[in-house]
Order: C-alpha cells, then sequence, then structure tokens
C-alpha cells in the first residue's frame, strides 16, 4: 500500500496567506511521487480556501474536526457534509489534544461513525500517557480502539486509518519520540486488536501511521525497521523543505 504522509498543522499558520503558500509550495514539490500519499490538514478556518476541486491521487485535504451531526442548532461545529463538500478527503480524530480538551471515546466513536458514513477517511489516534513497566498501559490503548471503532461493520474497514501517537513523544525533542522497533511491537498489538474486531484479513488492510516528534532525522526508522505504513507529523508539516523531504523519503521506500 501507498505510504501516508499526514501533516497535522494545529492551530498554525495563523494567516490564509501563509498557508496558501505552504500548501501551493508542498503540492508543486510532492508532484510526480508515486508510492505516497500526502495529505495536509489544516485548521477547519482554512478548508474552503485551500479546498483543491477533487483530490488527486497524491495530495489530499484532510480536516482536524467534525461533528456528528450533519446540521442544525450546533454552534461552532463542523458538519460532515460540509467537508464532503470541500473535498475533503481525511479528518483526524481523537488527537490527544482533542481528548485532552475533553473528549471522550463516545464522542470519537460519533465522530468516526459519521465520517465513515459519508465515504470519508478517519485518521483515529490512540496512545497511552504514560507507559508503566507492567505493561497496563496497553489496556488503555486496546480502549481507545474497541471504543472508537465500536459498531463499524467490515465493509467499511478500508476506509480507516490509526495513528499510534503515544502522547509522552508528542511535541518533543526528536530524541524523547518513540523508537521504530518499540513502535513495531505496538503497531503489532494495535493489528491483533483490529483482528479481533474484524478478522485477520480487514485488519491487515488498516495502515498504522506513527506519530510523536517525526522529524526527517527519526523517520527513515519508523518506515523501515518499524514498518510504519506513514506517519503523522505535526511540527515538521509547516516546515515546507522537512515536510518535502519526508514524503520524499516515504516514497523511496517499499
Ligand atoms: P509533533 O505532533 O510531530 O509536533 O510531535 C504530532 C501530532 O500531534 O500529531
Amino acid at each position: 500500500m501507498k505510504k501516508l504522509i499526514v501533516g497535522n498543522w494545529k492551530l498554525n499558520p495563523t494567516n490564509l496567506a501563509e498557508a496558501k503558500k505552504i500548501q501551493t509550495k508542498i503540492r508543486q514539490k510532492v508532484t510526480g511521487l508515486r508510492n505516497v500519499k500526502v495529505v495536509i490538514c489544516p485548521p477547519t478556518a482554512y478548508l474552503s480556501a485551500l479546498s483543491l476541486g477533487r483530490s488527486n491521487s497524491i495530495f489530499s485535504l484532510g480536516a482536524q474536526e467534525v461533528f456528528w451531526k450533519e446540521a442544525g442548532p450546533y454552534t461552532g461545529q463542523t458538519s460532515p457534509l460540509i467537508l464532503k463538500d470541500l473535498n475533503v478527503s481525511f479528518v483526524i480524530i481523537g488527537h490527544s489534544e482533542q481528548r485532552d480538551l475533553g473528549e471522550n471515546d463516545e464522542q470519537i466513536n460519533l465522530k468516526l461513525r459519521v465520517v465513515l458514513d459519508y465515504g470519508l477517511r478517519p485518521i483515529l489516534c490512540v496512545g497511552e500517557k504514560e507507559r508503566d513497566d507492567s505493561g497496563y498501559y496497553l489496556a488503555q490503548i486496546k480502549r481507545q480502539l474497541e471504543d472508537g471503532l465500536e459498531k463499524v461493520s467490515k465493509k467499511m474497514v478500508k476506509q480507516l486509518v490509526i495513528a499510534y501517537e503515544p502522547v509522552w513523544a508528542i511535541g518533543q525533542d526528536q530524541r524523547k519520540a518513540e523508537t521504530p522497533t518499540s513502535f513495531l511491537q505496538h503497531a503489532l498489538f494495535i493489528r491483533k486488536t483490529l483482528s479481533s474486531l474484524f478478522g485477520p484479513a480487514e485488519a491487515q488492510k488498516i495502515p498504522i501511521l506513527y506519530g510523536g516528534s517525526v522529524t526527517i532525522k527519526n523517520a527513515e526508522g519508523f518506515l523501515t525497521q518499524g514498518q510504519a505504513d506513514g506517519l503523522l507529523v505535526g511540527r515538521e508539516s509547516l516546515i515546507i523543505p522537512n515536510f518535502v523531504a519526508l514524503a520524499k523519503l516515504a516514497n523511496q521506500i517499499k
């Protein structure tokens, strides 16, 4: 499967001109890459201005949020229909920064299902806040997967993307990121959990990305040794040459 390189811009940049510049440059520079899919997820307020018409096979637009109702008296929310209308293809769901603001697994599940219903691809983020030596935290990851994916039918599985982002590894110096070997172990655990939900053949089809302080220096390890199906990139996704280099790197790895 094509590697997925997803840029989560979070709440950056703070003006549209800059957002357009970053998007245009990245798009120009990744054109022609065949083995990678590049997704940028800007702040919601920019989605309309950055909408691409139809997304192509290399470059797509993602959202950082969605609400589970299509329309009505829901002040401040983002409808899945609006996202679809703007040709958004992916939606980040369950990011730890949203969970920290109070989003719970039930809400995450509602968002994920509405995204699937409208044919968009959710990127479900899971990951522990802290690790303990006895491995109790694995139960937390399992629960996030089981609750987030509740009532998702097998036929929707091909739309799913999982991002494993240990919370302690996000926004850190890259030396504090996860290691490729440990990522691989956790990805296997996630795959096993997905397998018990959807069966081994279906679970195999779900890309599992690594996220948390990805840089051009540590990315290769995650993609080769760690066998990651892609990367969810925060800060480095706003630095044009670095993000382009990540996409080119992923393009070379089979
Ligand atoms: P970071 O963010 O790459 O800046 O650590 C990753 C994320 O939160 O998705």
